[in-house]
């Protein structure tokens, strides 16, 4: 039975929605330039028009209205706000779109969650290093500090970054994601570090200078798979296992919530490879400063970005060359049991939530737990009726109740992703994760309901009625 102040959400990210990327003075992010640059996303498609909720808001509330939602989840535009980046120059432009977003959304009784910081770093901080360079700490700090101030009134559920991994592995050492840099083995580690050191700093400030006043809580958007040994009693497997948890989930959750410090499985594992491979460098993966403010204690609940499952086996990958893939020394399998649903890496596994539930409860102190990302996505011939996506949720769902009810995880709202059809970043709009079908075709940009959108919105209501009974 879910609680009856339990959220029920959707999210979406500015770039991935917005458009307007020029538009009242906005600032370039580095996701306008990598899509600009070409070559990089899938036929060339950039964000920016996407769903134009710059232009059509009224549109997205009308969705939202529609699914019954309590809480919505969206992010700010960075370089919106502030076109180069700094507090110097504060565009009110921006300042006036997220102020009507807020106050339509609550005025329609729905709370907004609002990220700082969704991938979309203003181009110009990534000129002067982006997320690689020390001083990225202290410039998100008066970012997230400007937000509290201008935003913080009204917002009371906080996340700074989303997905730190997404950014540091695919953006820095992938090269597929902006910014696109390929080096492999060194600059996700550091990039991870500067965004937890970031994050610790936003942390402290809004404890400090506005929680008192504006009494919200702050968290940071972790997304892990359930990862599970392939053999259950292979010690090899469960030692992989536990090394890929320690290189995703861990790497951020373990300063936050359990030691101020890097779990001791990964920093072996680096430091065994760097041996390895005769490197006498700086420490790849870096310590966190005692002078600094400390990075464990500064999330007030446990944001969690669920999408899928693996196995795991150990020993098969040969670790040459250095890469976080050789550091981890593992190999992540599906089950032939799972379905794909579109995207081949998203195998539809709604139990793999639960496991990882249970998990997060067990590990990191019991947490107050809210699911800010869950999703499905549609790829090639275009169905409105979309019943495995239905199935989809409702299973998920469940498994969310069980959690709860059966193992008594402190889970306090869900939310879908996405609210809209989007820009799904690399694969630009031929992957829909949206309730609502955009017509990209359109100028309009015409939003439809598909059935997993109708049959959330029965959920949702369903669980209300429950709750106004008398
Ligand atoms: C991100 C979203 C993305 C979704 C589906 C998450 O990694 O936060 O921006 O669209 O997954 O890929």
């Amino acid at each position: 039975m879910f609680p009856c102040d339990f959220a029920w959400g959707a999210a979406t990210a500015a770039y991935q929605i917005e458009g307007g990327w020029q538009a009242d003075g906005k600032g370039p992010s580095i996701w306008d330039t990598f899509c600009h640059e070409g070559g990089r996303v899938c036929e060339e498609q950039t964000g920016d028009v996407s769903c134009n909720s710059y232009e059509l808001w009224e549109k997205d509330l009308a969705c939202i209205r529609r699914l019954g939602l309590t809480h919505y989840r969206l992010s700010l535009s960075w370089a919106r706000l502030l076109p180069d980046g700094t507090t110097e120059h504060v565009s009110q432009k921006g300042v006036q779109y997220y102020n009507k977003v807020i106050e339509d959304l609550l005025s329609c009784d729905v709370s907004p969650m609002v990220t700082l910081y969704h991938f979309d770093l203003p181009q110009s901080l990534q000129n002067r290093g982006g997320w690689k360079a020390a001083a990225m700490a202290t410039i998100f700090d008066s970012y997230a500090r400007f937000c509290f101030q201008t935003f913080g009134d009204r917002v009371k559920l906080w996340i700074t970054i989303n997905e730190p991994y997404v950014c540091a592995k695919l953006g820095h050492e992938d090269g597929i994601h902006a910014p696109g840099l390929k080096e492999p083995g060194t600059a996700a580690y550091l990039v991870g570090h500067n965004m937890l050191r970031a994050h610790a700093m936003a942390w402290h400030s809004y404890d400090s200078l506005y929680r008192p006043t504006q009494g919200g809580v702050v968290s940071l958007a972790i997304n892990s798979d359930w990862l599970e040994p392939l053999h259950p009693d292979c010690a090899d497997d469960i030692a992989a296992s536990r090394r890929c948890f320690a290189f995703t989930l861990g790497w951020f959750a373990w300063p936050l919530f359990v030691t101020g410090d890097y779990p001791e499985t990964m920093r072996a594992a680096i430091d065994t490879q760097s041996r390895k491979l005769g490197y006498n460098g700086e420490p790849r993966l870096p310590t966190f400063s005692k002078h600094e403010p400390p990075v464990f204690g500064t999330a007030d609940f446990f944001a969690l970005n669920y999408y899928t499952s693996r196995k795991v086996k150990a020993g098969l990958e040969c670790r040459q060359g250095m890469s976080m893939k050789s550091d981890r020394d593992a190999e992540e399998v599906l089950d032939p049991e799972w379905s794909i649903c579109g995207v081949a890496w998203l195998a539809v596994v709604p139990c793999g939530l639960r496991k990882l539930l249970k998990y997060i409860k067990d590990t990191f102190h019991d947490p107050v737990v809210y699911i800010t990302e869950n999703g499905f996505s549609q790829v090639g011939p275009l169905v409105m009726e979309d019943a495995q996506r239905a199935e989809f949720y409702k299973d998920t769902i469940q498994e969310v109740e069980k959690a709860i009810g059966e193992d008594g995880v402190n889970v306090r709202g869900y939310f879908a992703w996405s609210l809209l059809d989007n820009f799904e970043w690399a694969d630009g709009f031929s992957s829909r994760f949206g309730l609502f079908h955009v017509d990209f075709s359109d100028v309009g940009r015409k939003r439809t309901i598909y059935r997993s959108g109708l049959e959330y919105a029965k959920v949702i209501s369903k669980y209300k009625a429950m709750y106004s009974k008398p």
